[in-house]
C-alpha cells in the first residue's frame, strides 16, 4: 500500500519528511514514480493523472492539496473514489487573515484615500467604528466560518449566508434562497467563500448586486467563476457598489487588456488570499489517514453529488 504525491515538488519533499517520521510504514511516492501502480491507495494532486481508473486501479481517497475540488472533472473519478478536500489551519488563517485585511481596508475606506492620494486631495471621510458596519459573508463552510470569528473580534456586525441552515455565535445567519434577500439587504461588505458549483456559477451577479444597499462593497476570494464580471462593472458604474476586492478571475490571469488591471474601484491580487503551508497540511493529512486507517470518518470528505 502506497501513497502517491503529484504536486510541485518542495511541498512533496516536506510531506515526504512528515511521512517518513510519522508514518514509515506508509511509502510515500513522488509522481512520475509511482512504483507499483495497483499498490497506489491515496493521491494527494491538484490535477490527478488523466484516466484515473486505469491508471490507479486501486485507488482509495483522492486528496485535494487546496481548498477547493471544483478543478476535478467527478464524471471522469471512478464512482467509489473517496475525495477528500484540504482542511488545515494554515490555509484557513491565511484566508483569515486576507479577508481581515480586505474588509478593514474596505471599511476605512482605503480604495478612496488611495485615489485621492494620487490626485493630490486631503480629504477626510467620517471615522466610523467597526461596529456600525454590516459584514455578510456567503458561504459558511471552514473558511467562512473561520473568517466570521475574525471579523466579529475586529467588532464588525456580522452575518452569514449558506445554502444549509448553519448556527454561529454572535452571527446573524441565513439560509437558502428564502432569505438571500433579507441577507443581502443587511450587508454593507459581501465577502464570498462559497465553493464553486453549477449552483453558485455566476451567483455574484445583477440580482445579488441589485439587493445590496447602496454603495456596499465586495470580496471575492473563492473562485472567478462566481462571478458576472460585466455585471460588477455594471454596478460600480451606477454606484450600487462602490469598491471590490477580488482574488480571483476567470480565467487566471485575466488578458492583458482586461478593464480589472486598471480600474479604480477594483483591487486586483493574483490568487494569493490563501495557500495550503506544507507543514501544517502534511499534519492534517497524516490525521485523516489515521482515522481512515481506525475507519473513523474523515475530516473535509466532499459531496460528490454537492459538488463540495
Ligand atoms: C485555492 O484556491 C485552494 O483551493 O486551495
Amino acid at each position: 500500500m502506497t501513497f502517491l504525491y503529484k504536486g510541485p515538488a518542495q511541498r512533496g519533499a516536506v510531506w515526504a519528511e512528515q511521512f517518513a517520521r510519522r508514518m514509515p510504514q506508509l511509502p510515500f511516492l513522488t509522481w512520475p514514480e509511482i512504483g507499483d501502480p495497483a499498490q497506489v491507495r491515496f493521491l494527494a494532486a491538484w490535477e490527478p493523472p488523466p484516466r484515473i481508473a486505469e491508471t490507479l486501479p486501486k485507488l482509495e481517497i483522492l486528496f485535494s492539496v487546496g481548498a477547493g475540488v471544483d478543478q476535478f472533472d467527478f464524471s471522469a473519478l471512478p464512482p467509489g473514489l473517496t475525495v477528500v478536500r484540504m482542511v488545515e489551519p494554515g490555509l484557513t488563517a491565511c484566508m483569515c487573515e486576507y479577508i481581515s485585511w480586505a474588509v478593514l481596508s474596505l471599511h476605512r475606506e482605503m480604495p478612496l484615500y488611495l485615489r485621492q492620494q494620487r490626485s493630490g486631495q486631503w480629504k477626510e471621510q467620517p471615522v466610523r467604528p467597526a461596529s456600525t458596519r454590516r459584514v455578510g459573508v456567503m458561504g459558511m463552510g471552514m473558511l467562512g466560518r473561520a473568517a466570521l470569528a475574525q471579523l466579529r473580534l475586529l467588532g464588525f456586525d456580522c452575518a452569514g449566508w449558506n445554502r444549509s441552515r448553519r448556527n454561529e455565535p454572535g452571527v446573524r445567519c441565513y439560509s437558502g434562497e428564502a432569505e438571500l434577500d433579507e441577507f443581502l439587504a443587511r450587508t454593507d461588505i459581501l465577502v464570498c467563500l462559497l465553493p464553486l458549483t453549477p449552483e453558485t456559477r455566476g451567483i455574484l451577479g445583477r440580482r445579488v448586486f441589485d439587493a445590496l444597499p447602496q454603495g456596499a462593497c465586495l470580496v471575492n476570494a473563492s473562485r472567478g467563476g462566481h462571478l458576472v464580471e460585466a455585471d460588477l462593472l455594471a454596478a460600480l458604474e451606477n454606484g450600487r457598489l462602490s469598491a471590490a476586492v477580488l482574488d480571483v478571475c476567470e480565467p487566471e490571469p485575466p488578458a492583458q487588456d482586461h478593464p480589472f488591471w486598471t480600474h479604480p474601484r477594483i483591487w486586483l491580487t493574483p490568487h494569493i488570499a490563501s495557500a495550503t503551508q506544507a507543514e501544517t497540511a502534511g499534519e492534517a493529512l497524516l490525521d485523516n489517514l489515521r482515522r481512515y486507517a481506525f475507519g473513523l470518518p474523515l475530516e473535509g470528505v466532499v459531496d460528490r453529488l454537492r459538488g463540495y
